[in-house]
């Protein structure tokens, strides 16, 4: 089985010539179609990449395993998001994708490992727009990493008691030591993505140009 079997996935390519991709990573107990209609409504027209997370938790799609809620198995995620770049890799190479137009978006546990990307492995994409998401090493500092030139949004609900908003301001102080741009918007909800945050996540991604 190659790279790119290994991860159940939807791939629909661009409708509109020479749009980015947009790689889509859902949350805990969805699967690869979850956020189809997520990313049409942050970039019209890109190539959406959606796979499959391979951890199964009593029956719910995960991309690592947990300890409990909030508590994360870091190197099950170190070595999990590890297969999701070489997946990412593979997918470049068979559908004919720009390696430095790729863009990470996910929710919950897909934002997490989209963070893990980030902090992990620099350069995979060239953005990232994380919903719900936190500091995915937890208590570890990340390597010293160069982030500069990537563009990230980041959406959390200072009420959300499942990634708290000190893990998301967390992960916003990791990113942008690291040179990274940051856009970080808090709501005043909780574990969720609400319309006008998806709306500011749209007028981010038109400016950022990918
Ligand atoms: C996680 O990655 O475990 C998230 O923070 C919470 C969840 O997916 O339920």
């Amino acid at each position: 089985m190659t790279v790119l079997e290994e991860f159940t996935h939807v791939f629909e390519p661009a409708t509109r010539p020479g749009a980015p991709t947009l790689l889509l990573l859902h949350g805990t107990g969805a699967d690869e179609h979850d956020l189809l209609p997520l990313g049409r409504a942050l970039a019209s027209g890109a190539a959406l990449l959606s796979p499959r997370g391979r951890v199964d938790e009593n029956g719910m799609n995960r991309w690592f395993r947990r300890l409990r809620e909030g508590v994360f198995d870091v190197e099950d995620l170190i070595e999990r998001t590890a297969e999701l770049a070489g997946f990412v890799r593979a997918a470049t190479a068979a559908y004919d994708l720009d390696p430095e137009r790729i863009v990470v978006s996910g929710f919950s546990n897909g934002a997490n490992t989209g963070a893990g990307l980030l902090l992990l492995h620099p350069g995979l994409v060239a953005g990232a727009a994380l919903f719900a998401g936190g500091a995915p090493l937890q208590g570890r500092e990340p390597g010293p990493v160069e982030l500069s030139g990537t563009r990230v949004f980041l959406g959390n609900g200072v009420a959300d008691p499942i990634t708290t908003i000190d893990q998301a301001r967390l992960l916003a102080d990791q990113l942008g030591e690291r040179g990274a741009e940051v856009e970080a918007h808090e709501h005043p909800g909780g574990h969720q993505l609400p319309p006008d945050v998806l709306g500011r996540a749209r007028d981010w991604f038109d400016r950022a140009g990918f």
